[in-house]
């Protein structure tokens, strides 16, 4: 992302920036209860740091990684209808909305009056809605720095009006699918019966295809990987040594989902709060699910949220899937 000087005395007039307090020993607490489970898990959302938001961004570039150009290419052959089904959303809220570039093109086309990015990793959020706030002057931005899978007390900072979610990156799949209804309940919920959910899944494929976009030759996605844990020492003060730990990534076509790892490369032993954990050559953390969907569990998710899939467009391949939710 082009980083943005002086923002905060340049800070553009349109823009409102939130940010809702990070419950600190709430985060000590949930690190250790997800690693008692079996396999050890840590959440995906440590990820993204600055750093790890910068990473993403490099997947996004990958050769391997297909997904975002798939989607971008959904945008490229489908703006019209897209802007045409969305009709009159002009309330575009975006959780997780990393470096905010999915989102041009329906700032552009369907001209929306305002724009809520929605992202967990604050700083990254701060310069992406800053970059689109100066890019659309009459745009309203209000971006708020939270997680969005605590409670949803944030909505009330969201202007009044007709609401559409863009949820895209199929970042969906990175919850479990029980989750996935519950948040696609919560949308539904916070768009009401007059709006919409406009979500970008990728589409269960070949496992070999599925497996590079997570293994890539140049090793940026086991950078993203690693930097979890240095992610967690952060927010914790815990002392994980990231690169005594190996990325793996397998795609389990049982469950339709990419299983991304950490592997002790030798024994470990970390402080997290009161806690000694130790790991032994070999031990894995799992980091990382990314579902993959078909168009069924799609109308599936969509009757969770109490909704139905009016619209949905593929790209030339059918990799990846652009959604259009909306109550019947
Ligand atoms: N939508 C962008 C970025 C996807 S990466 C794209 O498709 O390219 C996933 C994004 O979700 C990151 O920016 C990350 O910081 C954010 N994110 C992940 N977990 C989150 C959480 N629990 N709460 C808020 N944001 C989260
Ligand atoms: C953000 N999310 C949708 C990405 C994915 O494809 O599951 C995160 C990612 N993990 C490894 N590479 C990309």
């Amino acid at each position: 992302m082009t980083s943005t000087p002086n923002l905060r005395q340049n800070f553009p007039p349109n823009l409102k920036f939130i940010e809702t307090p990070r419950p600190v020993i709430d985060e000590t607490r949930e690190v250790l209860t997800s690693l008692a489970q079996s396999p050890p898990r840590l959440s995906p959302k440590y990820f993204y740091d600055s750093r790890g938001s910068e990473l993403f961004e490099g997947i996004t570039e990958l050769p391997e990684y297909y997904l975002t150009r798939a989607e971008a290419e959904i945008f490229d052959r489908h703006l019209d209808d897209i802007a045409k089904a969305l009709g009159e959303g002009d309330i575009i809220i975006e959780p997780g909305s990393g470096n905010c570039s999915k989102v041009q093109p329906l700032l552009e086309r369907a001209m929306p009056r305002a724009f809520v990015p929605i992202d967990i990793a604050g700083d990254f959020l701060l310069e992406a809605a800053a970059n689109t706030a100066m890019a659309h002057p009459d745009l309203a931005v209000t971006a708020i720095a939270a997680d969005f899978t605590q409670n949803w007390a944030f909505t009330e900072n969201i202007p009044q009006g007709r609401r559409i979610v863009f949820y895209p990156g199929s970042t969906l799949g990175n919850f479990d699918p029980a989750a996935q209804r519950d948040f696609i309940g919560q949308l539904a919920k916070v768009v009401g019966t007059q709006g919409g959910i406009l979500l970008g899944v990728d589409l269960h494929k070949d496992s070999a295809v599925l497996q590079r976009a997570y293994d890539d030759a140049s090793g940026i996605t086991a950078e993203f990987n690693r930097n979890m844990l240095a992610v967690v020492n952060a927010r914790t003060g815990s002392n994980f040594e990231p690169n005594n730990w190996q990325h793996q990534a397998r795609y389990n076509s049982k469950m339709r989902r990419i299983e991304m790892e950490l592997v002790a490369q030798s024994a470990q032993s970390v402080t997290i709060g009161t806690q000694t954990l130790t790991f032994a050559p070999g031990a894995v953390i799992r980091t990382e699910h990314s579902h993959k969907f078909t168009l069924d569990n799609i109308e599936d998710l969509a009757t969770a949220g109490g909704m139905v899939v009016t619209h949905h467009w593929l790209d030339s391949q059918s990799q990846f899937c652009l959604a259009l939710m909306q109550t019947a």
